[in-house]
């Protein structure tokens, strides 16, 4: 792994990837032509294109232009093989919340991380509904088979802050003809499906932490132009914060409010971040954010900011190390059930570097300020927020650090060495 000197110029982050996930699978609900801009041609939201081609919706893919002919919900047709999700939860989750009300039978696989990744969140209240799953352990793990069928709405209390769970019911709760589904959770997590729901001609009711869709509403197809993902961006926001003399610019970052902790924690820290506002599409708002080298210090982040930051937390226990005094991350034990279990996995390579970070229960505790002095070999463990982070690590460490299973990050960002390489100052 290269370090750096410092950073500076800019580079335009690619598109989210929830966002990229739902405007594929909604247009392939719709009807008529969604053309997608900016789409996010990650390993994940491709194994969302194929899958849905194997359910016989034309979906053509250039780059990050994407067009998906939609023929309706009622158009999608059984899949002759299985339906192979490869590393994406959000794949997974929310295509069981549409194959729940379809009537053919479906089976989904995925790589060995999905194979450990609870399901039972999902399946309970889809079987709930009236859908038919079986898989590993109660329908718990993959290979999981479903049969949907004819569904009733259904009032959730969910007991997680989870976009993917709220999501695959609304999804299921549109396929309940007249039928009201109501989701309440214990935190607001991401909205994207609320938003682009309505961006297909839907109508979502949100009343605090509630979320309510009348079954039947059929959807529209939309032109989606894709911000730059918020989690890639927070791999560069932190690089920028933490290597000397830097400056970046990172363009066209979604700023959607269920997204920006870890602007609101870098601010809190003490970062030099400004914010450009750009507009907003299909009801998502962007902005280029510029952030410089900074005095950081400690902080304690917790309770409904998790939420809004929980893919970030690697990175930030990365920021962190390099911040005055403590950081105390609790009320995270959703990164046990993470690509990995993100407290053993960042504690663990961090601490490879000459970090000092003890796990807790529900997060971690990471002493600053630390020098990330030693050689080191550290791996991504197959998780492509591990490898970005380590790699952002190196950029700091005065020793050499060797990474291995990089090749995991290209399941949300396959430029990510490119733009790396394009700021480093040599
Ligand atoms: C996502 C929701 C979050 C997030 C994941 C993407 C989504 O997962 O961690 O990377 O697109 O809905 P949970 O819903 O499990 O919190």
């Amino acid at each position: 792994m290269r370090r750096a000197k410092s950073l500076k110029g800019e580079i335009a982050i690619p598109g989210d990837k929830s966002i990229s996930h739902r405007a594929v699978m909604f247009g392939a609900l719709a009807h008529g032509e969604t053309e997608i801009e900016n789409f996010l041609a990650g390993a994940d939201c491709l194994s969302t294109i194929s899958c849905f081609r194997q359910m016989g919706v034309d979906i053509e893919q250039n780059g990050t232009k994407v067009r998906v002919s939609g023929k309706g919900i009622d158009a999608l047709t059984e899949p002759e093989g299985i339906l192979d999700v490869g590393n994406s939860g959000t794949t997974t989750r929310l295509m069981l919340g549409i194959l729940a009300g379809r009537t053919f039978h479906a089976c989904i696989i995925g790589d060995e991380s999905i194979a450990k990744r609870p399901m039972t969140r999902v399946t309970n209240p889809l079987k709930n509904m009236g859908a038919s799953i079986d898989g590993r352990q109660d329908g718990n793990f993959t290979p999981i088979s479903i049969r949907g069928g004819k569904l009733k709405g259904i009032e959730y209390q969910s007991p997680v802050a989870s976009a993917q769970v709220k999501s695959a019911i609304l999804l299921a709760g549109l396929q309940a003809h007249n039928e009201k589904t109501k989701v309440t959770e214990p935190h607001k997590s991401r909205d994207h499906t609320e938003r682009m729901l309505r961006a297909f001609g839907a109508e979502v009711k949100e009343e605090g932490l509630s979320v309510e869709i009348t079954g039947g509403q059929s959807l529209k197809a939309a032109s989606i132009q894709v911000p730059g993902d918020i989690s890639s961006a927070a791999f560069f926001l932190v690089a920028g914060a933490i290597v000397p003399d830097s400056t970046i610019t990172l363009k066209n970052v979604g700023i959607n409010p269920t997204r920006i902790g870890i602007i609101e924690v870098l601010t809190k820290m003490g970062a030099k971040l400004t914010i450009e506002e750009k507009g907003t599409h299909a009801h998502e708002p962007a902005a280029d954010l510029t952030i410089s080298t900074s005095e950081l210090k400690g902080t304690t982040i917790s309770g409904d900011l998790i939420p809004r930051l929980i893919d970030e937390i690697p990175v930030i226990a990365l920021l962190a190390t390099q911040a005055e005094g403590d950081t105390i991350i609790k009320d995270a034990s959703e990164l046990k059930v993470k690509e990995t279990n993100r407290i053993d996995t960042v504690v663990q390579e961090l601490n490879k570097l000459g970090a000092v970070i003890e796990p807790t229960d529900d997060g971690m505790i990471i002493r600053g300020k630390q020098t990330l002095t030693s050689s080191a070999s550290v791996s991504s463990h197959g998780d492509h927020r591990i490898g970005m982070m380590l790699a952002i690590a190196a950029l700091i460490a005065k020793g050499d650090v060797s990474l291995s299973g990089h090749e995991a990050i290209d399941v949300s960002y396959p430029q990510f060495f490119e733009h790396l390489d394009q700021l480093a100052v040599k």
